[in-house]
């Protein structure tokens, strides 16, 4: 690991932090130079199977053909990014997506999930009128002030904190504005009596939560809470928004929202909706999504971006979902066959292990957690999850050709790529691995 790229330092070389996006710091830091389907290979021609897909986008796989070659097909057309007026290709691929997600009406493109979730922010203020906004602490929505608090705190961080209470707000970065009030308050996932107390009191624009907590592994949401979360806002008019940045397209292609049959009043997508080129989607019902272009100039949401909707971008997410939507039976039961090894092969692994585990897993997204039960919510999690054993055994499993990113409960993601022989290898060197870890 001496190449050039990697020998420079966070604090001498040009990349500030020496890593671009913090969030992709590693220990030990590796250099990666290529990605072809299901494997990624480091500069020294090593091959790991991957189940980090980038933090979850490429469902198809890296480098998919299809989409790879709508977007070279597109910069052939000379399909630029204009600037001005509208073209046919982001119509196509709205159309798409109001045809394939029953719950969006209308929808915005943008070029990542955090500007996705901003807008949605700022629609729910317009139209409620009201400021505060309700996310799920150690979910996470994006890296944007409005909800850059409360990931994934060590136990310690909330010692007081008790079920049925929302938390302090914990900023998750340096730099955020610490004087004026943020209007943001994190909750439990799956604490009906803590978001109940702040819905009810009549002053939440929004509540944001994803319908399965995927930030932190996989978190399901117990039998009634995502009806109760509609009730709920329905009652006090706050606008009930899913974050389907993770769980969009990867579940289904209509969304989580399609199984659980739960209609949120605002959506957002991104990452398999273009299978990993830059996409934010925001959309949902047309009376919220028509504030963006509201008579009144006071109550219009801006809703803008250089890039929104490049060319490419729209070519590999209308190819994306034009290929989940042709091939959808045949891609969905690939990845849940796939998922359903997986985790059936972890379980007879670990269940020869004496310390407790749990293995969780929605289709084609899975997780360990070293602990006794199925979590309810973060603070389960750092309660009783063993972190230190968790990080061991992914980087033991990177060691050994296995790719899960190595910090504990990031969940690892099957895509169509993945082949039975995969998951058969995965399995092969997760039980040397397991062998190993105390
Ligand atoms: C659920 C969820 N929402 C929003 C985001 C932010 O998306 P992006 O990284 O594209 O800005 C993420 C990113 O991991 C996410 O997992």
């Amino acid at each position: 690991m001496n190449s050039p790229a990697h020998s420079r330092s966070a604090e001498t070389g040009s990349i500030a932090g020496g890593v671009m996006s913090l969030n992709r710091m590693i220990d030990p830091m590796r250099v990666f130079t290529r990605a072809s389907g299901a494997y990624m290979w480091d500069e020294t021609g090593k091959r790991y199977i991957d189940y980090h897909a980038a933090f979850a986008p490429y469902l198809l796989g890296h480098g998919d053909k299809d989409v790879d070659e709508a977007v070279i097909a597109s910069i052939r057309r000379s399909e630029s990014l204009m600037g001005a007026g509208t073209t046919p290709w982001e119509h196509e691929i709205a159309d798409l997506l109001v045809e394939s997600v029953p719950y969006l009406e209308q929808v915005q493109l943008t070029n990542s999930g955090t500007e996705a979730v901003a807008f949605s922010i700022r629609l729910a203020r317009a139209a409620t009128g009201r400021n505060d906004v309700v996310f799920i602490q150690g979910g996470y929505n994006g890296w944007m002030d409005s909800v850059a608090f409360n990931l994934m705190d060590p136990a310690s961080t909330f010692a007081n904190h008790r079920g049925g209470e929302e938390h302090s707000l914990r900023p998750i970065s340096a730099g955020m504005h610490t004087s004026t009030p943020q209007g943001a308050h994190a909750v439990e996932f799956n604490d009906r009596e803590a978001m109940q107390s702040l819905v009810e009191t009549g002053q939440i624009a929004a509540v944001i939560v994803e319908p399965v907590l995927q930030n932190i592994g996989i978190v399901k949401p117990q039998p009634g809470y995502l009806e109760f979360l509609r009730r709920l806002c329905t009652e006090h008019s706050t606008l009930l928004v899913f974050d389907e940045v993770k769980t969009g397209f990867r579940h289904a292609l209509c969304g989580y929202q399609s199984i659980c049959q739960i209609a949120p009043d605002l959506s957002v997508f991104g990452k398999a909706a273009a299978n990993g080129y830059p996409l934010g989607v925001v959309g949902g019902k047309a009376e919220y999504m028509a504030y963006c272009c509201h008579p009144d100039a006071a109550r219009r949401v801006l809703i803008a971006g250089t890039y929104n909707a490049h060319p490419f971008v729209v070519a590999a997410a209308t190819a994306t979902v034009r290929k989940l939507k042709d091939r959808g039976e045949e891609i969905y039961t690939h990845l849940e066959r796939l998922g359903e090894q997986m985790e059936s092969g972890l379980r007879a692994l670990f269940a020869k292990q004496d310390y407790p585990t749990t293995i969780v897993r929605v289709g084609s997204a899975f997780v360990v957690y070293f602990m006794d039960h199925e979590p309810v919510c973060w603070s389960d999690i750092a309660r009783h999850n063993d972190a230190e054993r968790d990080v061991r055994y992914r980087k033991a499993l990177i060691d050994s050709g296995v790719f899960h990113f190595p910090v504990t409960t990031k969940q690892g993601s099957i895509s169509f790529a993945h082949i039975q022989a995969d998951i058969d290898e995965t399995l092969e060197i997760t039980e040397k691995v397991l062998e190993q870890l105390n």
